[in-house]
């Protein structure tokens, strides 16, 4: 049995993950997650009883806390992380804070404790646009956001503790993702609540902006095969679906799903420094791990919505909770931020 330790288990992709690894019942698996807003012990409830599952409330800034995790680890994946671009146009310090040195103390921690393999969780938002062809690994990185900024310094952060201590760490660099159990932030879960609740659905400038969309169980596989891959220590994977849709195509093909009229959609002022294209080229993870992706757009967004639909209990409380003072600040309040902040 191996020991893994995971953080950011609680959130949206992190528990996609462990509800993997614990049904195939061969780790161990031990999350560590804050439980910020977007950590959710309910992620994990069908498995809280699991004897390989130990579930450590901390903060991966906490030094001691990730030297003590990962003491007889063999392996580690970072998921743990603040992940939306507009809380961090709205309030960055936490985006610097727990993106780079909560990166830098799990980087610390696996080192010490020479753990055989670290899997860091990074984005394509590192790229910034990729306005002629689908970025690829060996492209510059120009991050638009303080969400991307800090992420970019934790992934090169990574590198760099391969290139000086030798730390098996791999890079993983994924597209956007989408499936059950996405906080309601995000775009593709806030439009089908917002739908649900026949409440308009806010469209950042022309809505002609495009992401590639991966179904967080594709993006998963991906991982697994990365985390026990061969000779790919030091090296940096994109992951992507050549799935590229617009806002408009997700809301209309939304709107249109539920049953809910186009007059939903609503025009809002657009997000400052917004990236008008992410797409990835991820023809070296298909080439060295054989991965592809299985589950296209068409099928995986009808499914992601029928979840949300048949799981109101997973998504109400968290739109009733503080969720309701954030959307009324980014979606109410929307103004440009002044350089003085
Ligand atoms: P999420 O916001 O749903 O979950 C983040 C988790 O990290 C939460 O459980 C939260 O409680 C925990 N966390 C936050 N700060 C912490 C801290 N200081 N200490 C311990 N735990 C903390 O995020 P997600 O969408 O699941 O993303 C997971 C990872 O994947 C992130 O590193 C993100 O940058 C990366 N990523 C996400 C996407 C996407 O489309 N969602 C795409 C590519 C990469
Ligand atoms: P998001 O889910 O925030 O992911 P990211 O910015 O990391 O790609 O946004 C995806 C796209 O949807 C992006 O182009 C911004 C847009 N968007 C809206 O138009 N309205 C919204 O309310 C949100 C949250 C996003």
């Amino acid at each position: 049995m191996a020991r893994l330790v995971v953080t950011g288990g609680m959130g949206f992709i992190g528990s996609c993950f462990v509800r993997r690894r614990l049904a195939a019942g061969k780790d161990e698996v031990v999350v560590v997650d804050k439980l910020t807003y977007a950590g959710n012990p309910n992620n994990l409830k069908e498995y809280k009883d699991d004897r390989n599952l130990t579930f450590v409330q901390g903060d991966v800034c906490d030094r001691k806390l990730m030297d003590r995790v990962t003491k007889s680890a063999d392996a580690l994946v970072h998921f743990a992380a603040e992940t939306h671009v507009d809380r961090s146009i709205l309030e960055a310090g936490d985006f610097v804070r727990t993106d780079v040195m909560g990166t830098w103390s799990v980087l610390e921690a696996s080192r010490k404790n020479e753990l055989d393999r670290v899997l860091i969780i990074s984005t394509d938002e590192v790229y910034g646009e990729a306005p002629g062809r689908p970025s690829t690994e060996l492209d510059p990185l120009m991050p638009k956001s303080p969400y991307a900024a800090s992420k970019a310094g934790a992934d090169r952060l990574t590198f760099s503790y391969f290139t000086t201590y030798g730390l098996p760490v791999v890079i993983s660099r994924c597209a956007n993702n989408f499936g059950p159990y996405q906080h309601p932030e995000k775009l593709i879960p806030l439009f089908v609540t917002n739908a649900l609740e026949d409440t308009p659905l806010p469209v950042y400038g022309t809505g002609t902006n495009t992401r590639d969309w991966v179904h967080v169980e594709d993006h998963c596989a991906a991982l697994d095969l990365l985390l026990k891959a061969d000779r790919v220590e030091g090296e940096t994977f994109n992951v992507g679906a050549s799935a590229e849709r617009s806002i408009l195509q997700i809301g209309e093909a939304i709107l249109e799903a539920l049953a809910k009229p186009k007059s939903l959609l609503q025009r809002v002022p657009d997000r400052p420094g917004h990236v008008v294209r992410h797409a990835v080229d991820w023809t070296k993870l298909r080439d060295r791990t054989g991965w592809m992706p299985k589950t296209t757009f068409e099928i995986g967004l009808p499914e992601t919505i029928d979840w949300y639909r048949a799981n109101e209990w997973w998504w109400r409380p968290i739109r009733a909770g503080a969720f309701r003072d954030y959307y009324e600040v980014q979606y109410h309040g929307r103004r440009k931020p002044s350089a003085r902040g």
